[in-house]
């Protein structure tokens, strides 16, 4: 079939698509609703419902606190066990912790702690990389001495880092190289095992930040080699608002690393209540208190999804999906002035394409209240689009095309004032 921009060419693509199934699994209240938003909170699974029910009446409300040792005690592991095939890890390097913040901080002041960092006083990351990557590795390099600091790559484009320009920034200086996989603006996606070799060859340790790409494309630690690494569960993995991050240490590393906010979930035996800590072997020790179990326990069914539909073929659906919209945006949206925000290599996109107009925000706010057409704005200019292939369909994409060339050229979104009002 050769691309059209007619929606019958969109429907098409639905009736071939052989995920389509997965769809019928999540809550989808208003089908008239295009919800594209999948970066910041992706669709709730219909089994969340039974799971929220179960862990509420039955585990919470009848097993009281006998539910420690029946379900919860156990779960941020067998449930990070289940992530770590997602992620290329083994069982026992992942766990469920804290948010993606929290948990950046504990494995950022555990590396510059570890021997192999001693006496090195850099950490390298770049200007894609979310805000509050950023505002952590600042904190972390000030907690841990005055001559620690961060060293922030800057991106030409606004899109993407070339490799020369992180190859110039790590030296023997550098302890930490800290990056997103995939930038929450631009989509670019890193080649992970050349930069994670790249630190390694200057005696650096690597974190990853993951949460723009768990559940959405094959990742692989563990053939990387890569030290350590976070992620977001409520984005491609469907976990819900406020969900419990992932959290990753490589098993050769478990042993040498220390949390900096060592708590008693991460004792070696916790319920003793020694006053003394001695952390837990392996991954545990990185837990550090009572974890959100309402929350936490929600996690699992979107996971299940995930491994169930296989992520090659979702990142197969997904590469097809940002090439789609990518299509539909250079014949209907480029001659009203939108640019491509995301990289045109599919191999370097993550499941998002990023569209950036002048007046991205009033637009994104027409799309919302006019056209029944979610998107995110992330400031100053851009639109972004969330595709979860689990469950966006074509036609879904070629409505939020649509909406957006007839608010741009009719001109509807200068009804809007030009500031942010809340989540966008
Ligand atoms: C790449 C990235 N890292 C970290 C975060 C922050 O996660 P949390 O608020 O759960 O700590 C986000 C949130 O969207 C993100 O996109």
């Amino acid at each position: 079939m050769t691309f059209s921009t007619d929606v019958h060419y969109a429907r098409r693509l639905d009736e071939q698509d052989e995920l389509a199934a997965f769809r019928e699994r999540f809550v989808v209240d208003d089908p008239e609703l295009v919800y594209l938003d999948g970066n910041s909170l992706g669709r709730l699974p219909k089994q969340s419902l039974d799971r929220a029910r179960d862990v509420v009446a039955r585990q919470w409300g009848q097993g009281l606190i006998r539910s420690w040792n029946e379900h919860w005690l156990d779960l941020p592991r067998r449930v990070g066990a289940k992530i770590a095939r997602l992620i290329g890890a083994a069982d026992d390097e992942v766990t469920l912790a804290d948010s993606t913040s929290v948990n950046l901080f504990k494995l950022t002041g555990a590396a510059l702690r570890v021997p192999r960092t001693r006496g090195r006083t850099k950490i390298v990351t770049d200007d894609l990389n979310f805000p509050t990557d950023l505002y952590i590795l600042r904190s972390a390099a000030e907690l841990a001495g005055a001559d620690c600091s961060v060293h922030v790559v800057a991106s030409p484009d606004g899109m993407t880092v070339p490799f020369a320009a992180l190859a110039e920034a790590i030296d023997s200086t550098t302890a930490l190289v800290a990056l997103s996989h995939t930038a929450f603006k631009s989509a670019y996606v890193y080649d992970m095992p050349a930069v994670t070799n790249l630190a390694h060859e200057a005696g650096a340790l690597v974190l990853w930040d993951l949460s723009h790409s768990v559940g959405a494309m094959p990742v692989s630690l563990s053939s990387a080699a890569v030290d350590l690494a976070v992620g977001c569960t409520y984005k491609y993995l469907n976990g819900g608002p406020g969900a419990p991050a992932l959290l990753y240490v490589r098993r050769d590393l478990q042993e040498s690393i220390r949390n900096p906010i060592a708590g008693w979930f991460g004792h070696h035996d916790q319920l003793a209540f020694h006053a003394d800590y001695q952390p837990a072997a392996g991954i545990r020790r990185m837990l550090t208190g009572t974890p959100p179990i309402l929350s936490l326990a929600l996690i699992e069914p979107g996971v299940d999804l995930v491994l169930e539909a296989g992520v090659e073929r979702l990142r197969a659906k997904s590469v097809h999906q940002t090439e789609y919209l990518i299509g539909l945006w250079e014949c209907l949206l480029a001659p009203l002035g939108f640019a491509l925000g995301s990289p045109r290599e599919p191999e370097r996109r993550g499941s998002h394409v990023a569209l950036c107009h002048p007046e991205g925000l009033r637009i994104a706010r027409a799309l919302v209240d006019q056209m029944h057409v979610i998107p995110d704005f992330r400031a100053p200019d851009t639109l972004r689009f969330g595709l979860c292939p689990l469950y966006t369909t074509y036609a879904e994409l070629h409505r939020a095309v649509s909406a957006l060339h007839d608010v741009t050229r009719d001109g509807r979104y200068r009804c809007y004032p030009g500031r942010r009002r809340g989540v966008t």
